[in-house]
């Protein structure tokens, strides 16, 4: 007997778009997959944002890491994202569904060539597929915002997820791509296909641009990879459907989901308080009596770095999980090093690299009773690693970790923070 079954009485979802989908990801497989997961991943010690393993501590910061076994639903999984994270996380279940049969032919290669027995792959919109069981964490990523109605995309994932479960999601944001649309609108307007000629013509064009064009900005510190490949420059600058969001959109389509957004996946958007350290009391009060929705708006704007926006969302009566709309309890945390962030430490000062978002900081414990590998290691209560400091030190040390917090810089959890590297099947070195 099956596991799923095809549910072909759901209304036509408007098939033009499901067709052109199909026919792009058939034509131009994306991403450019992975050929040899072993070299590329495994040994490089390279994660998946959304690799369940890896980031137990954002998705359920609120719970223990568990070894138990989680049932994961990759929606729209591509040429390799399920392969990989099966191999990755030999631990859990996953079922992955792409339209593109292209695609799923080179993730079956994957699984033939690394043994993998912890996959299922089907080929349909994910929209039409019916389960019996329910999912502790859904992914999708670059996905909805590709469908005609994102939100038949956003129904589905919160009717087929336990009370518990977590979806990751990665959809566009509309500021930093605004020159790069302006340019699909031009090659719109030439009636650009989805073809080689087009291919040509985008590279010529593109590499006409004065290096200050936002848009030149764009491709040389974001996408330069993708576009040397004929399925990056299609899926960029050729896709027949696209939505952008600002991130007030985005919650708002949540909402009308019964979504939340829980916690962020990485550091792009929501980084604020580092704009206003150094504001007057005023502003600063200002800021802090605004919404949620509202304070995400303005980090939106003034990070400028919303290329994707990577976020993990439960469902609405799960509210009080979340840790965007809940106060961070500092008395319960523990802290860790945040992706995509590097650390130096020197003495009594912490050197820290943002590379997400090309920002460096000092931090200084000057009072010589912190041991600041402590406050990156997720092993330890922020309480535990203070107990030796007076008062007034204390509520210094604590307004430094929120601020880390904030800007996403530090990364935390209200449990320790397990050692995901044992979950590799191969050993790094
Ligand atoms: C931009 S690619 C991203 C692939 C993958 N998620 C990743 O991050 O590598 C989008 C993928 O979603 C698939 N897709 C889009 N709409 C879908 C739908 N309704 N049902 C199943 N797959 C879909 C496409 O075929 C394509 O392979």
């Amino acid at each position: 007997m099956s596991f799923y079954f095809i549910n072909n009485k759901l209304p036509k979802m408007k098939n033009k778009n499901i067709l052109d989908l199909k026919d792009q990801y058939n034509n131009f497989i994306y991403p450019k997959p992975t050929e040899n997961l072993n070299e590329e991943w495994i040994k490089k010690n390279r994660f998946q944002i959304c690799d369940p393993n890896y980031c137990w501590h954002r998705l359920w910061p609120e719970k223990p890491y568990s070894t138990k076994r989680l049932e994961i639903l990759i929606a729209g999984c591509g040429s390799d994202q399920a392969a990989i994270l099966a191999k990755c996380n030999p631990n859990h279940n996953f079922i992955g569904i792409d339209l593109s049969e292209n695609s799923l032919k080179h993730q079956k290669k994957l699984i033939n060539e690394n043994n993998i027995i912890n996959l299922k792959l089907i080929c349909d919109d994910f929209r039409k597929v019916k389960f019996k069981q329910k999912f502790d964490y859904i992914i999708s990523s670059g996905v909805i915002h590709h469908l005609e109605d994102p939100s038949t995309g956003l129904e589905y994932f919160n009717n087929n997820l336990k009370d518990d479960g977590v979806i990751y999601i990665m959809v566009y944001g509309d500021k930093k791509s605004y020159a790069t649309n302006q340019l699909k609108q031009l090659f719109r307007k030439l009636n650009l296909e989805q073809n080689n000629s087009s291919i040509d013509f985008i590279k010529k064009i593109t590499s006409k641009l004065n290096n200050l064009h936002p848009a030149k900005v764009f491709i040389e510190t974001e996408i330069k990879q993708d576009l040397s490949h004929p399925s990056g420059i299609v899926d960029f600058f050729l896709h027949k459907k696209e939505n952008f969001y600002s991130i007030k959109e985005l919650i708002k389509l949540l909402k009308n989901n019964n979504l939340i957004i829980k916690n962020f996946a990485n550091g792009r958007i929501k980084p604020l308080s580092k704009f206003f350290s150094d504001s007057s009391k005023e502003i600063r009060e200002k800021i802090e009596s605004m919404s949620v929705e509202e304070k995400l708006e303005i980090s939106q704007i003034l990070n400028w770095n919303d290329r994707k926006i990577d976020i993990i969302c439960c469902k609405s009566k799960n509210k009080n999980n979340s840790v965007v709309y809940n106060k961070i309890n500092l008395e319960k945390v523990y802290t860790y090093q945040y992706h995509g962030v590097e650390y130096e430490i020197n003495e009594n000062e912490l050197n820290i690299k943002d590379k997400i978002n090309n920002n460096l900081f000092k931090m200084n414990f000057e009072n010589n009773k912190i041991n600041i590998k402590d406050i990156l290691n997720g092993k330890k209560m922020i309480t535990e690693i203070s107990l030796n400091l007076s008062d007034s030190e204390k509520i210094n040390f604590f307004n430094k970790i929120l601020f880390m917090i904030d800007n996403c810089i530090l990364d935390f959890s209200y449990h320790p923070v397990a050692n995901y590297k044992h979950f590799y099947s191969v050993k790094t070195n």
